[in-house]
């Protein structure tokens, strides 16, 4: 690809919604009040770099054809989804986001979390709408409340989130006898985490047509190249999972190190290498999350330029260890 060429935009999965090869995370975006400021989402990263930042997040992005921006309910107890309707209002957005907005929720609440989620977006229509975590609710009833929202022109595309592959063969199964395709299935997959590759998952994406949406594309900043054991990064997660600490910022450095020295035959950021390497499936599109318009510019220029089958190769053989 040249260098001021694009990846042209796909449908997600075989449903008819166009969507660009790659999106822009909004988990930590929004203001919260009250409780909410101490939710996952807000305290993850440490903390939104605000308004004005987000702002030029969505300009950025739109300008580079990146048109997708994914959210939840429960971000921040629908501060991010508030956000995203702000920033959205009066713009051709994509629209992504997923229900339910806490932990108690049964399928007869589905009604209910599709309107309050337009509400609080500003919007009668979701582009894409995504159940987010599998539980205790049956599959087929939610799949039957999802068609029905597609049926009354609520909701265009019906996406799932976190699912294995059994239940996303179910939840195919479920809307299939209504007409309607599952779209996608929103799990975590990076060059450090690889397991969409040996859980069935990526496998049951490309026998059904099921686009895979990579969350947490850039292992929440490891990527970037920016943090080592003596830079490391902020936020709550980052402070407390293993995945983020000193002994794990020192044994991906060889990895940083690939990314870079390939980065540099393209004159590319190590981010944008390792979103290429995702994107260079073409049933995979990742969605980095962006704080601000820098972010936003640098991982949308990953759709504007291709990596050489040995370079995904040897990024692939540098992190098979992560496939477990
Ligand atoms: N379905 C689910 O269960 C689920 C779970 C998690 C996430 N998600 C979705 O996936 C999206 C992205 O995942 P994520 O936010 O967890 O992880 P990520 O995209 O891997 O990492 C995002 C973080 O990396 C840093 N960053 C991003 N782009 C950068 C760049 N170009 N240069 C330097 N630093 C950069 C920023 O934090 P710093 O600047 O602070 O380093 C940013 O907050 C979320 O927004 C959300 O929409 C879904």
């Amino acid at each position: 690809m040249r260098g001021d060429e694009m990846d042209h935009p796909t449908t997600l999965g075989r449903s008819s919604l166009k969507v660009p090869r790659l999106g822009v995370g909004a988990m930590t975006w929004g203001e919260p009040r009250g409780l909410a400021r101490f939710h996952p989402a807000t305290m993850a990263y440490g903390g939104a770099h605000g308004y004005q930042e987000e702002s030029r997040a969505v300009e950025a992005s739109l300008e580079a054809g990146v048109d997708l921006v994914d959210t939840a309910a429960f971000y921040s107890r629908g501060a991010s989804e508030i956000r995203v309707g702000e920033l959205a209002q009066g713009k051709d957005v994509l629209i992504a986001s997923k229900f339910p907005s806490g932990i108690r929720f049964q399928a007869d609440d589905f009604p209910g979390e599709l309107e309050a989620s337009l509400h609080r977006l500003g919007r009668s229509n979701l582009d894409l709408y995504q159940h987010h975590f599998p539980g205790r609710v049956s599959i087929p009833d939610l799949m039957n409340h999802l068609a029905d929202a597609v049926g009354v022109g609520k909701v265009t595309a019906v996406g799932v989130s976190n699912y294995s592959a059994e239940q996303m063969r179910r939840a195919h199964a479920a809307l299939a006898d209504r007409g309607v395709p599952l779209a996608s299935n929103q799990v975590e997959y990076s060059l450090l985490h690889r397991q969409p590759e040996t859980n069935g998952v990526l496998d049951a994406c490309r026998e059904l047509g099921v686009t895979l949406i990579a969350y947490t594309p850039l292992a929440g900043g490891m990527l970037t190249g920016k943090y080592s054991a003596e830079n490391r990064p902020t936020g709550f997660y980052r402070r407390v999972l293993p995945r983020y600490r000193r002994k794990a910022l020192v044994a991906i450095q060889p990895v940083v190190s690939l990314l870079r020295e390939i980065g540099d035959r393209h004159s590319k950021t190590p981010s944008q290498v390792a979103l290429r390497w995702l994107i260079e499936d073409p049933i995979v599109l990742p969605i980095p999350g962006a704080k601000n318009g820098k972010q936003a510019i640098d991982n949308a220029a990953a759709l504007s330029f291709s990596l050489a089958a040995e370079e995904v190769a040897a990024l692939s053989d540098a992190t098979r260890s992560r496939r477990a």
